[in-house]
């Protein structure tokens, strides 16, 4: 089976309802990012940085997959598939999708702010206890904060996830600004010559060489890309 690696951001989930971060209305016009998204922010107000992330968390589980987290997930029937989101959505294991990386945490998820990838801490919160009370402690005693990796913090899921991009066939990129790194570092992996996709409905700029581009939404994007698959 030919393997097909995917690199997706804000921009898959956009059609499940979702605000990319950055651009016109993006998330991070109304929540300055250095509040809710940077380990000083945590540090600083640990109760807006939750209520927050309650927010987006009680969003989250009102949200469905889209068409486009469909066809990856269905891909699997006849390549394997691996899918690294810089998302901290969940919707492409409720797509189907089995072999997820997440590079920036995950939302459904909760930790200690003392040991954040201490197994024995990390909780897993679903529909009907989806909202952590400010002030709330973990396991360890320290407060309990959202398994999110805040700027200024490491990505340790960034090694496995670059060994997979190396170990590629297929790669493609969908709906990211490629602004962060280390994530957008990923496009520099993959072995010469192969075929390397990007989809997104507005120009994204990469230094990144032989890159097909599909400028259309998720959606579109991936029925498009399906057609093209088969005969590569
Ligand atoms: P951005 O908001 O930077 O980029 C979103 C991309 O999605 C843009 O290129 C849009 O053109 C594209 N887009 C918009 N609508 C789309 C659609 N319907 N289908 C496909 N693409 C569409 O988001 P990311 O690149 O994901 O980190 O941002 C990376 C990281 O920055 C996030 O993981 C987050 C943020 O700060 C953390 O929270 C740690």
């Amino acid at each position: 089976m030919k393997k097909i690696v995917f690199l997706t951001g804000a921009g898959m989930s956009v059609e499940s309802g979702f605000k990319t971060f950055r651009g016109n209305d993006g998330l991070w016009e109304n929540y300055p990012v250095e509040q809710v998204a940077s380990h000083e922010g945590w540090e600083q107000d640990p109760t807006l940085v939750t209520n927050f992330y309650n927010m987006l968390r009680k969003k989250l589980y009102a949200a469905q997959p889209n068409e486009g987290h469909k066809i990856i997930a269905a891909l699997e029937k006849e390549y394997n598939v691996t899918v690294i989101t810089q998302n901290v959505d969940n919707l492409h294991e409720k797509a189907g999708s089995t072999h997820v990386i997440h590079l920036h945490g995950e939302l459904t998820k909760v930790c200690s702010s003392r040991e954040p990838y201490d197994p024995q801490y990390i909780e897993e919160l679903g529909p009907d206890n989806s909202q952590v009370a400010p002030g709330t402690k973990a396991g360890d005693g320290s407060l309990l904060r959202p398994f999110i990796v805040f700027f200024g913090e490491s990505v340790p899921m960034l090694e496995p996830a670059a060994r997979e991009v190396e170990d590629a066939d297929i790669f493609v990129v969908i709906g990211t600004s490629l602004n962060v790194y280390p994530a957008a570092s990923l496009l520099y992996y993959t072995k010469p010559g192969t075929p390397t996709f990007l989809i997104d409905p507005n120009a994204v700029s990469t230094e990144a060489r032989n890159i097909t581009y599909i400028r259309k939404g998720a959606s579109e994007g991936m029925k498009e890309l399906a057609e093209m698959l088969p005969k590569l």
